[in-house]
């Protein structure tokens, strides 16, 4: 029973009443096989003693900069190289908003500010101070910078209230790290191919023609492919996002699609998924003019437009065992077009979202999807977050490359 043999932890232990169920997560870290680093906040030491801590992990506890008597220096830089995972548990409503603002007045925070590992957290306080709109503010900026939250739990707390700020017990927490490793390794060693985001077409230096799309589905289906461990090429249009942390995900930026198509040829070939969810320019300006247009008298000015490679199409005719992956946009007989994509495309997989839905399409941050496979099966999904969508569409993914 030793599932995170040769896993790196460090667990961070803050000033609430909850850390004495650390203890117990300890235990069972320790005893799956993990090499756990504890580090404590200078409050917690006054729940639980690091002796306690020490011995358990067979590590002295780190919890100042400097050990006084010897002047040796704790590296939080090397913590964050050698840890795999980062668990807070417990998270005081303190150190979510010292972490959520970058206060890094102790080494427990510091550490967090230096991880390259993934870090998850499990709050626990009292229930009005998890309410407050303050932590909810903090939570939801840990959760956008992609620290993973293990909710609290509702029942008895130490102040004598009932609610929710429990901290989730040790086992649940312990659950969620060995599921956060068997995650990791899902895809590990598989190479994706993900375009993304609008293109751009010049029509002079200061002119093009775009679309309204955000970038956020292409986005939200690399990041969850790199958590599951999987290397990923993104090839984006121009999008007013952040570039993703994960160094799984290379990203390739580009402007127009005949840029796109060159950049999506050569990762193809190396590639065993590609995921089509860039919006293309079906037609670009036969001419780009290198100076300005100006404004003449005449009351119209034609622009004529030639058409752009279809990379989907393109690139489907010679995939030899690669699993291809389409996205169809439609405002009617959505079901009837997608298929008809599937086949032109030679895709395995097409993802429809249709526009008259007030939850789907561009600009939005929800999702409604139907995925229609090239056997004809289709599974209807109701709105949800687009990184939720990137879970099932992942998730489909696999199971129809499990039967193929
Ligand atoms: O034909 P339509 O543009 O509706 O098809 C949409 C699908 O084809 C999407 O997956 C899109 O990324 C892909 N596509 C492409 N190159 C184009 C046009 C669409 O890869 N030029």
């Amino acid at each position: 029973m030793e599932e995170l043999k040769g896993k790196h932890i460090v667990l961070g232990i803050t000033g609430g009443i909850a850390a004495y169920k650390s203890v117990i997560l300890l235990r069972l870290l320790i005893k799956s096989g993990a090499e756990v680093q504890v580090v404590m906040t200078p409050n917690s030491k006054e729940f639980v003693a690091p002796v306690t801590f020490a011995s358990l992990s067979q590590k002295p506890v780190v919890s100042e900069f400097f050990t006084a008597n010897t002047g040796e220096w704790h590296s939080h830089v090397d913590l964050g190289i050698w840890a795999d995972l980062m668990v807070i548990a417990p998270a005081t409503a303190s150190t979510i908003s010292k972490m959520a603002h970058g206060m890094a007045d102790n080494m427990l925070v510091t550490t967090y500010l230096s991880a390259k590992e993934p870090v998850m957290i499990a709050p626990a306080m009292d229930l009005d101070m998890w309410n407050h709109p303050t932590t909810q503010r903090n939570i939801r900026i840990l959760g956008e910078d992609g620290v993973m939250i293990i909710s609290p739990g509702s029942g008895s707390l130490a102040s004598g209230l009932q609610g929710k700020g429990r901290m989730a017990e040790p086992e649940e927490i312990f659950l969620q790290i060995e599921k956060f490793f068997s995650k990791t390794e899902e895809l590990k060693g598989t190479k994706v191919m993900v375009t993304a985001g609008p293109t751009y077409e010049n029509i002079d230096p200061v002119r093009f023609i775009g679309n309204y799309s955000s970038g956020k589905m292409g986005y939200a289906i690399a990041e969850e492919l790199a958590e599951r461990g999987a290397e990923v090429t993104l090839i984006s249009g121009p999008v007013n996002l952040p570039a993703p942390a994960s160094p799984l995900i290379r990203k390739i930026s580009v402007t127009s699609a005949r840029e796109m198509f060159d950049e999506s040829q050569k990762a193809f070939n190396t590639a065993d998924i590609a995921i089509f969810a860039a919006a293309v320019a079906d037609y670009a300006p036969e001419v780009q003019f290198d100076k300005k247009i100006k404004r003449e008298k005449e009351e119209e000015l034609l622009i004529r437009l030639k058409r752009n490679p279809d990379i989907a199409a393109q690139l489907g005719k010679n995939k030899e065992g690669r699993l291809t992956v389409g996205f169809a946009l439609e405002t009617e007989k959505g079901i009837d077009n997608a298929l008809k994509k599937l086949q032109t495309k030679n895709l395995d997989l097409i993802v429809l979202n249709s526009l008259e839905d007030p939850e789907a399409g561009f600009m939005k941050d929800t999702n409604k999807i139907t995925i229609i496979s090239k056997d004809g099966e289709n599974l209807k999904y109701g709105a949800k977050s687009k990184r939720e969508v990137a879970i099932d569409i992942i998730d489909a993914i696999l199971r129809y490359r499990k039967y193929h």
